[in-house]
């Protein structure tokens, strides 16, 4: 932590934030390595932590930890080999769209360094559906990836809005027998009017068709965004329910920002990460976790760059979580820095698994699920 925090991370950002996104990515993918390869094995003893305390089984499969890689950092797939080396317990791939599409023109990615803080308006850049498939293929072939993937799925720039559902069908059709779980992603800010489909009308039709689809039973989930009304909110946990999803996502980025933001680049446009989103987030797994007496399984993502962090979200109701802005931060070590610290946590409360500290604050508040 420290060698990146003083070295890595002062050179990492004097370059253009998706320049260095990019060298990471393709140098993962061409680094394409045996399990026992010497560099792996080296790298998995650094970042790499096992606790029994922090193993989960949910949807039926199991985690070996609850952090994982969050959408939009590895879009195509290109680093599947590595994800569970780097420490991660899980790893979700996109958002994908059925066509490639090269997003918004660039600059599109900025840091907000003095706000530990990302702002993207990426727009779905992607090499899209069959890409992904490629890559999955492989990585199956060579190895099968040893930690849940999850798949988010996204409509195209150009697809209107009423034909959205036939975007998030057919990629679910050609990747369902790859991915362990699927994301409806219907929060990115940087699609003109994708957040639109969390209305009801246009919602509807992408989640029957997507069950119909889903023979197999693969675990369905929605992510939302942070910038919704409660009304809203209680709405798409009717549909969550109706058309029997196995969680939700909370959260996306904001289009919000605070007024406290210090950054030159704060009112770049875009969906805002890290840092200020990290109370907002939580306080929507808190309504989602009292909204559904603690039984809808959610993945907890903004802000994470702790075991404080982690720990705040897990107890709020969360039962996996993401990072994405944290991990650029704070470097990779930071993955196994939040597991130590949760074993801690959980020895700290006499916990023996983290599954009995999900949900805990409202536990211990005594307070009503309402
Ligand atoms: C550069 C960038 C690109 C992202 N792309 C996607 C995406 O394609 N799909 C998606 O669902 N979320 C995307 N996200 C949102 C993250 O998955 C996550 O929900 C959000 O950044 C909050 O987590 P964090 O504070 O740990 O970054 C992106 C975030 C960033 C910073």
């Amino acid at each position: 932590m420290a060698f990146y925090r003083y070295l890595g991370r002062p050179l990492l950002f004097r370059t253009d934030p998706e320049w260095a996104h990019q060298t990471l990515l393709h140098t993962l993918h061409r680094l394409n390595l045996h399990t026992d390869h010497w560099l792996k094995v080296w790298v998995r003893q650094q970042l790499t932590y096992h606790h029994l305390a922090l193993h989960q089984q949910i949807w039926g499969y199991h985690f070996p930890n609850p952090v994982g890689l969050a959408a939009g950092f590895d879009k195509d797939g290109l680093g599947i080999g590595w994800w569970a080396d780097l420490g991660f317990g899980f790893a979700e791939l996109g958002t994908v769209t059925p066509e490639p599409q090269p997003g918004q023109p660039r600059p599109r990615l900025f840091r907000l360094a003095a706000d530990q803080a990302i702002i993207n308006r990426m727009g779905f850049n992607n090499r899209g559906v069959l890409h992904l498939q490629e890559q999955l293929q492989r990585a199956f072939v060579r190895h099968k990836p040893t930690i849940p993937l999850g798949i988010n799925l996204g409509k195209g720039q150009a697809t209107p809005l009423e034909y959205a559902w036939k975007d998030y069908l057919y990629s679910f059709r050609q990747l369902k027998t790859w991915g362990d779980y699927f994301v409806v992603n219907v929060s990115s800010p940087n699609t003109p009017g994708l957040r639109e489909l969390q209305n009801r009308s246009l919602l509807i039709p992408i989640l029957e068709n997507l069950q119909q689809e889903n023979t197999d039973g693969k675990p369905l989930l929605l992510k939302l965004s942070p910038d919704l009304p409660e009304e809203t909110l209680l709405e798409l946990l009717d549909l969550v329910r109706a058309y029997r999803l196995a969680g939700v996502i909370a959260t996306n980025t904001t289009t919000a920002r605070p007024p406290d933001l210090r950054s030159r680049h704060r009112h770049e446009s875009g969906g805002l990460s890290g840092r200020p989103l990290a109370a907002r987030s939580t306080e929507l797994i808190h309504f989602i976790y009292r909204q559904t007496q603690g039984q809808l399984p959610i993945i907890g993502v903004g802000g994470i760059f702790s075991a404080a962090d982690a720990w705040e979200k897990i107890t709020a109701g969360a039962c996996l979580l993401q990072i994405y802005t944290g991990w650029v931060y704070q470097g990779p070590g930071v993955v196994r820095q939040i597991l130590t610290g949760l074993v801690e946590k959980l020895t700290e409360h006499g916990l023996s698994s983290l599954s009995q500290a999900v949900g805990l604050q409202h536990r211990q508040s005594g307070g009503e699920l309402t």
